[in-house]
């Protein structure tokens, strides 16, 4: 009876908070990162949807591709699947896990326009988990990644999204570097940590359905872990904010002699400046590039808007237009 009763709570608590996410990243579904992260959530008792672009599709931002035939004329990354295959489609043997020739962005509409309603009644979905990203994504790199890209672009859908990036840039297919059981792996450490996470955003939910407020999601980024710094296996989360100290985005340099262009990072005054936000909070770059062990988390929202000084100071400019 008390086994029984237990088994029951278990059984009723597992219901409680298992929850739909579709996960996607931008280097692809046959990432190590997203596989190890789908089979962690899909452990934990979540309903797991991993629809992710068939090929690399990093720095690609909100572009927003859609297959403009019925199979592939490139190969998938890592030739999984090869040119000749169908532009969509899933594992043979798990119909949760999808490829679509398309971006971040278009993968997360192509979920929630094709395959949850075909394939699965249209199930509602709680959460958009993107990454982890082979690499990070600080700050400046917000308008320019795949991977915060599926975030917001689920944002302006209403659903609560986070972005998790990660240190290990390595482009590695899942059939080479996937080890579940392996505690120093840092694919299945990252898988571990946003599992923790998504659990935190379920159990604080109280009694508001949302896993976040309306038009708000986040950036979060992951040190080097166990390979890559065996010091590091449990990193601490820090709340940080997108801009500040050190926030740099893309840039390009000329080349006189070659004349020709190399690609750089370069940090900008109006990217470092507090306009919003919470002005004592460290920055993403200052905790990933100047500490150790530490996961930075900083929200962010899609209201475009500028805050009532900023606006009021171009209503002041242009004041005259409207007289
Ligand atoms: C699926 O559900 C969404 C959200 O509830 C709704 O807006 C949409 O119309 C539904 N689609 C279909 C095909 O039923
Ligand atoms: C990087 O990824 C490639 C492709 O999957 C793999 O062969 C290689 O072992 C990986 N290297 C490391 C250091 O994980
Ligand atoms: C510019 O290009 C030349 C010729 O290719 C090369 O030797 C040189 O290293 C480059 N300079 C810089 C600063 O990259």
């Amino acid at each position: 009876m008390q086994f029984l009763a237990t088994s029951l709570l278990l059984f009723l608590a597992s219901f409680a908070i298992a929850k739909n996410i579709i996960l996607t990243n931008d280097d692809g579904w046959a990432a190590t990162n997203v596989r190890a992260t789908y089979y962690k959530l899909k452990a934990a008792g979540h309903n797991v949807f991993l629809i992710a672009p068939v090929s690399q599709r990093s720095g690609w931002s909100g572009k927003f591709d859609i297959p403009t035939s019925k199979t592939l004329q490139t190969n998938g990354e890592f030739s999984y699947p090869a040119a000749g295959a169908p532009s969509w489609g899933h594992e043979a043997n798990d119909d949760h896990i999808w490829y679509f020739n398309g971006t971040p962005a278009s993968s997360v509409a192509f979920g929630l326009q094709y395959v949850l309603p075909e394939k699965f009644n249209n199930i509602s979905i709680d959460l958009v988990v993107s990454g982890p990203n082979e690499g990070l994504n600080l700050a400046g790199l917000f308008t320019l990644s795949g991977t915060i890209a599926a975030t917001y672009n689920s944002v302006y859908r209403n659903y609560p999204a986070v972005a998790f990036s990660g240190s290990n840039g390595n482009n590695s297919f899942f059939k080479d570097s996937l080890d579940l059981n392996d505690p120093k792996n840092p694919s299945t450490i990252y898988a571990n940590l946003i599992t923790n996470f998504v659990q935190e955003l379920f159990k604080t939910q109280g009694s508001n359905p949302r896993a976040l407020p309306l038009g708000v999601g986040l950036n979060v980024n992951l040190p080097k872990v166990g390979y890559e710094d065996e010091s590091c296996t449990n990193p601490k989360w820090v709340y940080t904010r997108i801009t500040g100290q050190d926030a740099a985005t893309a840039d390009l340099v000329y080349n006189k002699t070659s004349d020709s262009f190399v690609w750089a990072q370069k940090s900008y005054q109006a990217l470092t400046a507090c306009n919003n936000g919470d002005c004592s909070l460290p920055s993403e770059e200052f905790i990933l590039e100047h500490t150790k062990c530490q996961s930075s988390v900083s929200a962010f929202s899609i209201d475009f808007d500028a805050n009532l000084g900023l606006t009021n100071a171009v209503h002041g400019l242009i004041g005259g237009l409207f007289k």
